[in-house]
């Protein structure tokens, strides 16, 4: 089904402390991170995994910024033959989200794909490795009906709740086999998840509890559907993690 990916990429990557926008980090092949993500999903296209529409990029709202994620998009637009807009995004991701659903309703268009159905990929630009398999298992299950589809993997520590004033006692343990990992991209029916988001903003909750979009589903009562995730769909938030993605480009693994 004709699919249109919403690319997260407004964070500023406070935890990487690299100076710059997450996206903008550039990993040791000289490719920014926004790329790498960018070049994942055309691979996905071209593997036949997604009947790609377009990407809707959302940037931080701070111009220069903008301008050079901008400069990156058209580029990389040009090169991989595909439309790729940009939107300035929000506070928290959940608002960049929000930001970047409009911009998907236009590219989407009026016709909507079959049975007026469009699907959606909200994807992190913080995870520069995830193979096709994973799209094409997220757009596997959407073209059964689901509305809502994330892939996952299996948790290796044990979760701990925790409690205290300072949050250094423990209040429980959940069960691990009942535990997963959730990455990115996470599939929707467009229209299902715009309802969602709006029904969350509208309600207590507030934007910055949102995680990922799943939960605005979840908070909406659509059943969620957990496909294989992959370890090469990883989110780069530390510089641990970018070492991994350099180790990763250097071994050829990626
Ligand atoms: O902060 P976190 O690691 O959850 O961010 C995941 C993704 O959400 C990143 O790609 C980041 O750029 C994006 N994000 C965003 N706008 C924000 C916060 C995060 O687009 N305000």
């Amino acid at each position: 089904m004709l699919t249109t990916v919403l690319m997260v990429a407004a964070g500023s990557g406070s935890r990487l402390q690299a100076g710059v926008p997450k996206a903008m980090v550039t990993l040791s092949d000289g490719h920014t991170m926004l790329e790498h993500c960018l070049d994942s999903v055309v691979a996905a296209r071209d593997a036949g995994a997604v009947e790609l529409n377009a990407i809707a990029v959302v940037v931080p709202g701070d111009p220069d910024y903008a301008a050079s994620l901008e400069a990156i998009c058209q580029d990389f637009a040009a090169r991989a033959g595909v439309t790729v807009q940009t939107v300035p995004g929000g506070t928290e991701r959940a608002d960049s989200v929000r930001a970047g659903l409009s911009a998907v309703r236009e590219l989407a268009g009026s016709a909507g794909g079959p049975f007026g159905r469009h699907a959606l990929l909200v994807h992190d630009a913080a995870r520069p490795f995830v193979p096709p398999t994973v799209f094409s298992a997220v757009v596997t299950a959407l073209e059964t009906g689901t509305a809502a589809v994330v892939p996952a993997v299996e948790v290796v520590d044990t979760i701990k709740t925790v409690g205290g004033e300072a949050s250094d006692e423990v209040t429980g343990t959940l069960q691990r086999t009942q535990l997963r990992a959730v990455q990115t991209p996470q599939g929707f029916d467009l229209t299902s998840l715009e309802a969602a988001h709006r029904l969350v903003e509208e309600g207590a909750g507030g934007a910055a509890a949102l995680t990922d979009d799943a939960m605005a589903m979840e908070a909406a009562g659509h059943r969620v559907v957990v496909v294989a995730g992959d370890p090469l769909g990883f989110k780069i938030t530390t510089q641990l993690d970018l070492t991994l993605a350099n180790a990763l480009l250097a071994s050829g693994t990626s």
